[in-house]
């Protein structure tokens, strides 16, 4: 069976490069980009045949936002090229970036800076140990930077050699503004010398005083091999069917989810995140990056080790990206695919015959990971045996950090993690979108939470609570928060598709104990970010309507949901997109340096009236007595 959301062989885009280049003649055309263009669900459903249609994003020798470029492989040509304009801008690639850095390392003002700070600069290899971050300008561009140009910012770290911790020595209070359009350094911003951090930040094996020796091996075999089947990128496993990809902007994603032949979600993927700092230095306050949008998180998955990121028996998807220069680049093991023991699914101990049945639970995992600058963040989609479905988002790597002397530091905005390094204050804020198919629809989502009952003649004691059910029926009333007091959760509601108790089937989605996105909703980040005010959006489907801060975000002032929803559709019965937002407010800490132990966040869809009582009584007991 072909399967038309399969991501794209590197033979395809080797084809779709050459094309491009035989119509589109420019020289300085690079590419930030690709991805399959995913064929219209309508196509898709009704099984008709859709071509093969590579999707690039790049910028070329026009200094405007770059092109979108559709590449027709069956029929040999370029079908559309659509040029960005001003404000919507191609996502930086490593060009700009490789552009960004070497424009910096090459200022004498930025030079002289260095210098001034005491770190030498004189040689090849002295500037070599100096690493470059460059960070998005967008909503905060300088006045010498023209609107429409790419433009980035700057900062620096000191590294002792290639293996060091990148970011243990900040070049405090340096940034440099690059227009990367017009190939400049437009300005460098000197708020002044703070010394380094005087400690090393190193957490590779070979510079740790010891390794721990009492660890006995914890081994995870199948001798039967893994319960699970693919063919291609398509999945079987436990009833679950599905397909994975590796989209450039959404990273991982599952495609045309059921369960026991029963539709769940046509598509279930990261929207977008943003990261805005809370800190007021200068160092920290304009940022709040759309690693999503405005970096290609998808781009930058990891290739994933066997024994390190995965343990056990393991199944691994390769996916296939252009490089900026039109060439392929083949990322090895980029989805990790596996089953894990969970624990007990279900237990009980009967005193009566002093018997217990107990049955054990496992999940179908499937994860990427994702390195953008300084943070790794891991994506893990688990299914369950009883109809769970979870989202478990992983967040590691090494914090943003300042280097601070007691005059300087601000602990309320940057608590201290080391000797002279402080780190700031921040959110992680990320949009799911759930397009959702529940039993092939119509859909509705409900909002159900706990009502406690007044004291009164029928509850003289005031202990009595139930749960109730809002039907949300438009957009505007469908901008909704958590509640963790009242148990407030989202439902999918099939009214069409009636369980054995005579009760529509649903799907419930539970959120975590989520902040929002704190910057004001007036802010630069509160408009770019503005999802991000929200923990729930429902849309009606629509083809165009992938992103929650808009298609293109680099350098753009804000779009995605605030657009989407601003006529307030009638979203009451239909084919229905949710769009979830989860959140961490990150107080960093001594323990997150100098690589940060994982952190946690996610949400859970589970099964409401979709079965007519526990799927999982049919699991083998292995254990009888
Ligand atoms: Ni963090």
């Amino acid at each position: 069976m072909t399967n038309p959301l399969a991501p794209l062989t590197a033979t395809e885009i080797e084809k779709a490069v050459e094309i491009f280049r035989r119509e589109h003649g420019d020289e300085r055309a690079v590419f930030c980009s690709s991805g399959l263009d995913e064929p219209a669900k309508a196509d898709v459903k009704a099984g008709r045949a859709v071509p093969r249609i590579v999707k690039f994003l790049g910028t070329d020798s026009v200094p405007d936002g770059g092109f979108e470029a559709y590449v027709n492989l069956a029929e040999d040509k370029v079908e559309r090229l659509i040029r960005l304009g001003n404000d919507a801008q191609a996502p930086y690639g490593y060009y700009d970036l490789g552009v960004a850095v070497q424009l910096t390392k090459g200022n004498a003002e930025w030079l002289s800076a260095v210098k001034a700070r005491g770190i030498a600069c004189d040689t090849e290899e002295d500037i070599e140990r100096i690493q470059i971050d460059p960070w998005p300008a967008g909503g905060y561009a300088v006045d010498e930077i023209p609107v429409g140009h790419r433009a980035v910012r700057c900062i620096a770290f000191v590294r002792d050699d290639k293996t060091d911790n990148g970011y243990a020595r900040p070049i405090h209070g340096l940034i440099c503004h690059v227009d990367v359009t017009a190939g400049q350094v437009v300005r460098v911003d000197d708020s002044g010398v703070i010394p380094m951090p005087p400690n090393p930040g190193r957490f590779d094996a070979a510079h740790q005083e010891r390794t721990r020796t009492d660890l006995k091996d914890l081994e995870i075999t199948q001798p039967d091999g893994p319960s699970f089947e693919v063919d291609g990128y398509r999945v079987k496993w436990q009833g679950y069917e599905f397909s994975v990809s590796m989209h450039p902007v959404h990273g991982l994603v599952l495609h045309q989810l059921s369960l026991q032949q029963r539709p769940l979600l046509y598509r279930a993927a990261l929207s977008e995140m943003i990261v805005p700092y809370g800190d007021n230095d200068n160092m920290h306050a304009w940022k709040h990056v759309l690693d999503a949008s405005e970096y290609n998180m998808g781009m930058l998955v990891n290739s994933l080790k066997l024994g390190c990121d995965c343990l056990g028996e393991i199944f691994y998807f390769d996916v296939h990206q252009v490089t900026w220069e039109g060439k392929v680049k083949s990322v090895e093991n980029a989805i990790c695919m596996h089953e894990e023991d969970y624990g007990i699914q279900w237990k009980h101990y009967d005193s009566e015959s002093q018997t217990s049945e107990v049955r054990r639970s496992r999940r179908l995992v499937i994860s990427s990971i994702f390195t953008i600058g300084n943070y790794d963040y891991g994506f893990y989609w688990y299914l369950y045996l009883d109809g769970t479905i979870q989202m478990e988002i992983k967040l590691t790597g090494i914090v943003g950090v300042s280097a601070v002397t007691e005059a300087t530091h601000n602990p309320a905005q940057s608590p201290l993690i080391a000797e002279g390094l402080a780190s700031p204050v921040h959110q992680h804020v990320f949009c799911f979108r759930l397009d959702w198919e529940l039993d092939g629809g119509p859909n509705a989502i409900y909002e159900s939470q706990i009502e406690v009952l007044p004291i009164s003649d029928t509850n003289p004691d005031g202990t009595q609570f139930q749960s109730v059910s809002t039907h949300l029926v438009d957009e505007a009333s469908a901008k909704r928060n958590v509640y963790p007091e009242r148990s407030r959760h989202w439902k999918v509601v099939n009214p069409a598709s009636l369980n054995g108790l005579g009760k529509p089937v649903s799907y419930k989605l539970l959120p975590a104990g989520s902040p929002t996105l704190l910057a004001a909703e007036q802010s630069v980040v509160g408009r770019r970010g503005a999802f991000g005010k929200h923990h729930l959006w429902v849309t009606p489907y629509a083809d165009d309507e992938l992103s929650a801060a808009g298609a293109h975000t680099v350098m753009h002032n804000g779009g995605g949901l605030p657009e989407y929803t601003k006529h307030n559709r009638d979203i009451s019965e239909g084919d229905l997109v949710m769009w979830h937002t989860v959140a961490l407010t990150h107080v960093p800490r001594p323990e997150d340096w100098p690589v940060m132990p994982v952190e946690y966040t996610g949400f859970h869809l589970i099964p409401v009236g979709f079965f007519d009582r526990n799927p999982t009584l049919d699991l083998p007991s292995k254990c009888h007595g």
